[in-house]
């Protein structure tokens, strides 16, 4: 019984500090051997000369591991001609370390044709596991909040940030959304959408570059300037994983969507 109320205390523990699942070949515990620590990749770091613009104070190596990671990735998108191409690239990416305790890499999904593309935070659990964006519960809602407006989820693309899920779901890093944006608008640049929707603060900030609450940003039509020089219409709006915990929003949601709507008719 007191052994029963021991683990019970561990795993109630585990769930406050954030870990929903587990998962890993190796069985380990207090009697088995001690598992294999691998030490993550390091990106390669460019030299002083290479980068005698960055500015002074960003000398720890790991703010230097992240500017070159952020210029390897924005390179290598230029040569991405297409939607493949870029997949293939996100994929065999190695200067961010959340792919290292991801199952997945959760590229966009859906339409590459559609007019509209939704834009959420990073995969969780359930993406995770299946490797499509959007496919848990916050997904099911956005299904539901799209079917609401005539809409039907294969009819757009939908996308993250992060195309890998923070351990836990914790809150990305301004380090690894720096490091994962040139994917995204590169994906941007080659969907080519005619309005944009923004699913919560923290794919509002990434994108437009601020750092306003997502209650002041939502609701209105604000611009996205594409590297290519694109002006593209944006709408932010409640992330599905805020309205799941805060019903009463969901009204102000489904206002949003219909301006979209109504956009995309114009
Ligand atoms: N939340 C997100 O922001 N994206 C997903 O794909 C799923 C949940």
């Amino acid at each position: 019984m007191e052994n029963q109320l021991n683990i019970r205390e561990i795993l109630e523990w585990y769930v406050t500090a954030g870990v929903d699942e587990t998962f890993g070949e190796v069985p380990f515990g207090l009697d088995a051997p001690k598992p294999q620590v691998v030490e993550p990749p390091k990106p390669a770091l460019t030299t002083r000369a290479e980068d005698s613009a960055t500015p002074r104070a960003a000398t720890t190596d790991l703010a230097q591991a992240t500017i070159s990671a952020c210029k390897n990735a924005r390179e290598l998108c230029r040569e991405a001609k297409d939607l493949d191409e870029l997949r293939s690239m996100v994929e065999n990416f190695d200067g961010c370390a959340l792919k290292l305790t991801a199952n997945k890499t959760v590229f966009g999904g859906g339409n590459p044709a559609s007019k509209v593309m939704f834009i959420g935070e990073a995969p969780g659990a359930d993406e995770d596991r299946i490797g499509l964006p959007f496919v848990g519960r916050s997904g099911h809602l956005l299904d539901k909040m799209l079917q609401s407006v005539g809409l039907d989820r294969d009819a757009c693309y939908i996308t993250n940030v992060l195309p890998w899920r923070p351990p836990g779901n914790r809150t990305p890093t301004d380090g690894e959304i720096a490091v994962c944006l040139p994917f995204l608008k590169r994906q941007i640049e080659l969907i080519k959408p005619e309005v944009i929707v923004l699913l919560g603060g923290s794919a509002a900030n990434a994108l437009l570059d601020n750092e306003e609450p997502i209650s002041r940003l939502r609701g209105k039509w604000l611009e996205y300037k594409s590297s290519e020089g694109t002006l593209v219409p944006v709408l932010a709006t409640f992330h599905p994983a805020y309205l799941l915990r805060n019903t009463a929003q969901k009204a102000k949601a489904w206002a949003d969507l219909l301006r979209m709507r109504q956009k995309l008719m114009q």
